[in-house]
């Protein structure tokens, strides 16, 4: 029954209510219908084609959802989980076989697993101190309310990451008229705000003082071609798409100020998971002495990963690889993805999903308590303990 939700499309509907110049994207909504509340998502596998929301009534459909990329980012990951929690929660479902199930959907971004612990742990100690006629129902309320928490703050976080990201970006590259270089998609779409890298450079136009967000496609989904260029259209951004391949030529070319990316766990020395294809630009960055910026919200950094050798980089399926299904990645579970195949049948493919930058080719991490330069043990260290205090 979840597993067709998400694939069979009976209920997808068509969003009527955004028009395309609207600056804000609902990537996800809690709604309390009569039927009993659901979660509401911005199918992000459709996009740009069309704007379709996916309605989860029960944690498994969220799941799919998560492995299938129809939500996706670490930052909205965070938050999906908190409110799958309080899904399974308030519809009766198993909560602690939820949470499970919903952490290990995907393994690299860490604040998925940080987000179903944070709503699962209110759930626990709300239903442990009250006993009686109610519990579970306060219970599933404490749930909720820190799903709620977690998306305000990641809002809140957002916005700090651009004000910083956008005084450290003109620190590094005096003269404003930034070319920002950027991959993956980092913007509304993976947050409860603006997002992190993406909302340094929507800063930096809106001050006037972006020349050129560069935008790689990021294969093999396209998350930059398919989201990043929508995001920033619908912004009025200037910016212009690449091949992922394409990029040395333009750092060769001296059209690159600086590379702005996010982050999917950051180690406690500084390494750094994000989308595949990000370690390479932090290779060409340092040959061409370009600054390499990382901004992330303090959920990405993971004190309990010693270093970029331990994080796990999510593998997924051949045919995202052997395949060209855009605007529609495949969906997890089903074995070819129904696309146009670009390589001969049979053909073995080489596709993890991210790739680890060592902390050395890291100019700066731009978090919202501010920004770690040099990229060390300690400089983490001491901001995830000023995090602690504040
Ligand atoms: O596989 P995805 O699309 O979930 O990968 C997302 C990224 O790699 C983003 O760059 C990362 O989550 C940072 S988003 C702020």
């Amino acid at each position: 029954m979840a597993d067709q939700y998400a694939q069979s499309g009976e209920d997808i509907r068509p969003i009527d209510g955004i028009p395309p110049e609207a600056v804000d994207i609902p990537a996800i909504r809690w709604e309390e219908p009569a039927e009993g509340p659901v979660l509401v998502l911005l199918d992000q596998t459709r996009l740009p084609a069309e704007e379709v929301e996916l309605v989860c009534t029960d944690p498994q459909a969220l799941v799919q959802a998560i492995r299938s990329l129809a939500v996706r980012g670490a930052p909205l990951l965070g938050i999906a989980g908190a409110y799958g929690v309080a899904l399974a929660a308030a519809r009766g479902f198993d909560v602690e076989e939820a949470a499970g199930a919903l952490a290990d959907a995907r393994p690299t971004a860490v604040n998925l697993a940080y987000g179903v612990r944070r709503a699962r742990e209110a759930y626990r100690s709300a239903f442990e101190g009250g006993a009686g006629d109610g519990a579970r129902e306060r219970a599933a309320a404490a749930a909720l309310s820190s799903a709620r928490a977690l998306h305000a703050e990641d809002a809140e976080a957002s916005a700090r990451m651009a004000e910083h990201g956008l005084r450290l970006l003109d620190e590094l590259v005096p003269g404003g008229n930034h070319r920002i270089l950027t991959h993956c998609n980092t913007g509304a779409l993976v947050s409860g705000g603006e997002g992190t890298a993406f909302a340094v450079a929507l800063a930096a136009h809106r001050a006037g003082r972006l020349r050129r967000l560069w935008v790689d496609e990021t294969r093999p989904l396209l998350q930059g071609a398919r989201l990043t260029a929508y995001e920033a259209a619908r912004n009025g951004m200037a910016y212009t798409l690449l091949t992922d391949s394409a990029a040395g030529s333009l750092f060769a070319a001296g059209e690159v100020d600086a590379v702005l990316i996010g982050a999917d766990r950051i180690a406690a020395d500084g390494s750094v998971a994000n989308k595949v294809g990000s370690y390479p630009l932090a290779v060409l960055a340092r040959y061409h002495h370009v600054p390499f910026i990382v901004v992330a919200p303090v959920t990405t950094i993971d004190p309990e990963t010693a270093d970029g050798a331990s994080i796990e980089v999510e593998q997924r399926a051949g045919h995202e690889v052997t395949e060209v299904t855009a605007p529609r990645a495949p969906l997890a579970g089903v074995e070819a993805g129904g696309g146009i195949p670009v390589a001969p049948l049979g053909t073995q493919a080489y596709n993890p999903a991210f790739d680890v930058t060592p902390p050395d080719l890291v100019t700066a991490i731009v978090t919202e308590w501010g920004v770690v330069s040099p990229v060390t043990n300690d400089g983490l260290g001491e901001l995830c303990d000023s995090s602690l205090q504040a």
